[in-house]
């Protein structure tokens, strides 16, 4: 068989009058005056019991747009067991008609089911449109696409055969169920995650971060509406230490497959040790966390180019992008006219809901997130090695927002350079021309991470010297562009350090953690 070329789903406009965004309005305003009711899928069964939790935008908390059924330990052990049942005929399912099932389910989000996906997250998550637009509909179709490829490179490795011998590698799903745990920020992460193990033949438990329910949700209806046999991916809405607590502990745990914060991974690590005399396999753990991504601009940048970056790579979703710019290191000849054009970028964006497309910086996820977010404001605020030359103010009242927020600081190992803030501030270094030589060894020390990181630098052999001098600074590296904004197919996605294991999702190196492979020889 062959399967049709993977190609990026093209990203629609929503410019004003265009029929899409039209689509996309109606359909936000049909959502908001529902009130749904999401149950737990688990093999299959819609189970409504429990806790009723509301869901509510960050931006319009005081609104419901719905409520989750939360389950407990008992609905765990469901889904394990509808896991292990699922399995013998998921996996012997011919690997064409389970790629078909996720090439359908991209074909259904480009489709029918664009705008609900779009009105979810923008509703559910606080995103504008086009943030919504390239994440739960272009890059969930690009994973989808993609991995089906990469599925076929994979079954196509095959060893030599000499005469009278027939050598071959049978890539076998893994011995158990995989684990799934997703963050809030992307949709495509929380739609990738199931789907990568079980387009391989494995089966999967689903537990999405509570603040993303509402477009996992959708997610779960589109994997249905594409045909996905019951019981392959299992949404399960319990609290994680909850599900993690029989899940770890069970013999048939085969595979985590997690994004989210390092603290959370490094626990999950940790506990997965502790038992690793439990399990029938050495589980594959697969994690990408949390990240302090640079960028160093060189005396030879181009300071618009450089400010534009700045500015959209740090506050493009309120800056809770993992990839998001959160520290900037910028000489002092460029400084002036880096300033002013990000100062006057800043001022530009409009703040509010993502119900007014005109809406470019939105709420952040949850007061939790407001609260920590905003404490670093204020320690930027009260400091004397700190100034705020832009943004700053916040308000909870209707929806957690925050302006976007520029700070300078004088000290170049100050706290706001080191942690991940993931909100919508970032935290400049400015530096004398003469002190360049030290600026890698500075950037690569400051944050125990390495997910995304961008040079800005006109000089050839500047651009091949800082390329080297921080080879292991980012698994994302960027010359001359924003560090966000990487696509399947084109830039694969993962950080190494304590940015995680660097699997790089929506690739073949991401696809090759979900077999075991069985090398066979037979004598002719
Ligand atoms: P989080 O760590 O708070 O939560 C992630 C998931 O883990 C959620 O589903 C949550 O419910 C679950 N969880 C939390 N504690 C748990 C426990 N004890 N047991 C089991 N499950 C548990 O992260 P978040 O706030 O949803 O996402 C933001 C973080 O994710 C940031 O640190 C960001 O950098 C990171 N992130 C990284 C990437 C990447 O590709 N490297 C991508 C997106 C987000
Ligand atoms: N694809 C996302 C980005 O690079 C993670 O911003």
């Amino acid at each position: 068989f062959q399967l049709p070329k993977a190609k990026n789903e093209p990203v629609l406009s929503y410019a004003p009058g265009s029929p899409e965004k039209a689509a996309l309005k109606a359909k936000m305003a049909e959502m908001k005056g529902q009130t749904i009711e999401i149950p737990q899928t688990i093999g299959g069964k819609k189970i409504m019991e429990g806790e009723k939790i509301a869901i509510r935008p960050p931006h319009d908390h005081k609104h419901i747009l719905g409520y989750y059924y939360k389950g407990g330990s008992q609905h765990v052990q469901m889904a394990i067991d509808a896991a292990a049942a699922a399995k013998p005929a998921w996996e012997a399912m011919p690997w064409e008609e389970r790629a078909a099932i996720f090439l359908k389910a991209a074909d259904l989000l480009a489709g029918p089911y664009r705008a609900k996906m779009n009105a979810a997250t923008m509703l559910g998550q606080s995103k504008n449109a086009y943030q919504a637009e390239i994440d739960c509909v272009a890059e969930l179709c690009d994973f989808y696409r993609f991995n089906a490829e990469y599925m076929i490179q994979i079954y196509s490795e095959q060893p030599q055969s000499p005469a009278l011998t027939w050598n071959r590698m049978e890539y076998r799903a893994l011995e158990g169920f995989v684990f799934a745990i997703t963050p809030f920020n992307f949709t495509s992460i929380a739609g990738n995650l199931p789907a990568a193990p079980a387009l391989m033949g494995n089966t999967v438990i689903w537990k999405p971060a509570e603040t993303q329910i509402y477009s996992a949700a959708v997610i779960m209806e589109i994997f249905e509406a594409a045909g996905l046999p019951a019981g392959v991916i299992n949404l399960l809405l319990v609290d994680g230490p909850i599900a993690g607590d029989l899940i770890f502990s069970h013999p048939d745990f085969a595979g985590l497959h997690f994004t989210g914060s390092t603290k959370v991974f490094q626990g999950m690590w940790t506990t997965i040790g502790k038992n690793i005399a439990k399990y029938k396999s050495y589980p594959r753990i697969v994690g990408e966390t949390g990240g302090k991504d640079f960028i160093l601009a060189h005396p030879s940048a181009n300071p618009t180019a450089l400010a534009v970056a700045m500015v959209r790579g740090a506050f493009e979703y309120q800056g809770q992008k993992c990839s998001a710019a959160s520290r900037a290191y910028v000489p002092s000849s460029i400084w002036p006219a880096v300033k002013e054009k990000a100062v006057a970028l800043v001022k530009d964006m409009k703040m509010g809901s993502p119900e007014d497309f005109r809406n470019f910086i939105n709420a952040v996820i949850d007061e939790r997130a407001f609260d920590k977010i905003t404490n670093y404001i204020v320690l930027a605020r009260d400091a004397k090695d700190a100034e705020i030359i832009a943004g700053g103010k916040y308000d909870k009242t209707k929806g957690y927002f925050i302006e976007p927020t520029l700070v300078v600081v004088t000290d170049p190992k100050h706290r706001l350079l080191q942690e991940e803030i993931f909100g919508p501030v970032l935290t400049i270094y400015v530096y004398e021309d003469a002190q360049f030589d030290e600026m890698p060894a500075l950037v690569n020390s400051t944050s125990p991470y390495a997910l995304t990181g961008a040079i800005f630098a006109q000089d050839r052999g500047v651009i091949h010297a800082l390329s080297n001098a921080l080879r292991h600074s980012a698994g994302n590296f960027y010359i001359n562009d924003k560090p966000t904004g990487a696509v399947v197919g084109q830039q694969p996605f993962g950080g190494a350090r304590a940015s995680g294991t660097n699997d790089k999702a929506g690739s073949v190196w991401n696809l090759l953690r979900w077999v075991s492979p069985r090398a066979m020889k037979e004598n002719f």
